[in-house]
């Protein structure tokens, strides 16, 4: 299995603060998941490609798109802000192969990420193609919601398939589920609210990553 990532989402974070909201948790981190919404392929919005640019921090961002059919420009400004990978859904495109390309075009790891409703049928033929998958575990579109335990047959399915692909979960994740994940075989585990939502996140990360183990 590949190596365990734990990506505090900003979502759950106070943005107005926000190089302020990544000191906290930067020593722990792998990763930076960042949420971008567009109120079309989910009902809220959120920040775009110049708030990433404000982003100060050596952690690689992971930026996931929540968005409709992203075109090759507007997927250029998160490559431009320093986005390390970009995750785009199978739902929101119509060819994903066409965003995919483009960015790994421009060497940013690719990933494509399902619904909880999804079948992971969907995605198989993107899976030689990219370097991540993302199976969410809530629908998209807000933080704090319940972990929708019937995913992880994909993630199970996806792991037979694929030893080697990195394989993140996105959504209610706390110790309990990143070990309910972790045990069906994902690799990255994203957290919000069980991490900004707490007073001392350096703790809240190491107690889910002590359960990984
Ligand atoms: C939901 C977002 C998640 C969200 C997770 O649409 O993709 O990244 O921030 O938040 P929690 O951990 O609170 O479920
Ligand atoms: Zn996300």
């Amino acid at each position: 299995m590949p190596k365990v990532k734990i990506a505090p989402s900003i979502l759950s974070a106070d943005l107005s603060r926000v190089n302020k909201e990544i000191k906290d948790v930067e020593k722990h981190a792998d990763l930076i998941h960042v949420d971008i919404m567009d109120g079309i392929f989910v009902p809220a919005a959120t920040v775009d490609s110049n708030f990433i640019k404000t982003i100060k921090t050596k952690v690689p961002l992971d930026v996931h798109l929540m968005v409709h059919e992203p075109s090759n420009s507007y997927i250029k400004g998160f490559i431009d802000a320093g986005a390390n990978s970009i995750t785009i859904h199978e739902e929101a495109c119509k060819n994903p192969s066409k965003q995919i390309n483009f960015i790994k075009k421009n060497k940013v790891k690719a990933a494509i990420s399902i619904k909880p409703k999804t079948p992971l049928y969907r995605i198989e033929k993107y899976l030689n193609m990219v370097g991540m998958v993302l199976i969410m575990t809530v629908e998209p579109g807000y933080a704090g919601q319940k972990f929708i335990a019937l995913t992880m047959s994909k993630v199970k399915e996806l792991r037979k398939l694929k030893p080697k692909l990195d394989i993140e979960v996105d959504g209610g994740i706390n110790p309990l589920t990143a070990r309910i994940a972790f045990e069906a075989g994902a690799n990255i585990f994203v957290a919000g609210t069980f991490i900004f939502g707490k007073k001392d996140r350096a703790a809240a990360i190491k107690e889910i990553s002590s359960t990984l183990k």
